[in-house]
């Protein structure tokens, strides 16, 4: 952890590994996801999740014979990625996403379900780019899916929402919000079997402009975007993007 900047980040999977699947990770389809990054990274890797969390997406891709790496800050969901990963196709790594180092070149680095925001300083955001560009092959492709920031339907401070956990369960998000940092700081109340549960998160929403620009300085180049995972365009009703970057000496090469 790097001083403070992702420690909302750490605490949130220490305190959720063992009911994520449950609760919150199965909630996402998640076979257009492989779909998607499998039709990118060409048959068998090797590709690189930012926080990957329990396996949602990285063993379905690993299942399709890509070797996939996982940096994740922590430990506990590490260990559940462990315990459901029974053929091992997947190669956890307890690291920040903002500062990991590994020896490989990847034609595919991807990170998905909003794990970038959990970097809470723009510093550590940039940061996690540069990294994403020096492991990257000057030919590979880098995929980011971030919530697109919607404080101009509703500008309120504090937003209270209810939602279904992926086993029926009811879910409240509690949250407050600080346009100036651009911190959401949230609470998930699970309601389960033995009582209410509390998870604390903290996230730092960017814009899709801002998330260019932070890509172009690390010299990452916007190819594409869509609003999910079957390819459908961005429009201003949109809530998420999925955005795909190159290395501009990648991009450059094969124009
Ligand atoms: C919302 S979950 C998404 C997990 C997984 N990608 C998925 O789609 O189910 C966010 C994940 O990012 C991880 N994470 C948060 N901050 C991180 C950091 N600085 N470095 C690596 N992983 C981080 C969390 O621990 C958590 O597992």
């Amino acid at each position: 952890m790097s001083g403070g900047e992702a420690c909302g980040a750490s605490d949130y999977g220490e305190n959720i590994a063992g009911d994520y699947d449950a609760f919150v990770g199965l909630h996402a389809p998640v076979d257009p996801v492989v779909e998607f990054l499998h039709s990118l990274v060409g048959g068998v890797g090797p590709a690189l999740e930012l926080g990957g969390g329990t396996g949602r997406v990285a063993i379905p891709l690993g299942e399709r014979g890509v070797a996939v790496h996982a940096p994740e800050v922590s430990p506990a969901m590490c260990r559940e990625l462990v315990n459901k990963d029974v053929q091992r196709l997947v190669r956890p790594v307890v690291a920040d996403m903002s500062e990991f180092s590994l020896d490989i070149e990847f034609g595919l680095i991807y990170t998905v379900f909003n794990s970038f925001l959990f970097l809470t300083s723009r510093r550590a955001q940039a940061r996690c780019l540069a990294a994403v560009a020096r492991h990257l092959r000057a030919d590979g492709t880098f995929v980011i899916e971030i919530a697109i920031p919607d404080f101009h339907l509703n500008p309120s401070l504090s937003r209270v929402s209810l939602t279904r956990s992926a086993d029926g369960s009811p879910m409240m998000d509690i949250a407050t919000i600080d346009p100036v940092a651009q911190l959401i700081e949230a609470n998930h109340l699970l309601f389960g079997p033995d009582g209410i549960r509390v998870v604390p998160l903290t996230m730092r929403y960017v814009s899709l402009s801002e998330l260019d620009l932070m890509a172009e300085s690390a010299g990452l180049l916007l190819t594409e975007r869509c609003s999910g995972w079957d390819g459908s365009p961005v429009t201003r009703y949109s809530v998420s993007a999925v955005s795909v970057y190159q290395p501009a000496q990648g991009v450059g090469s094969t124009r």
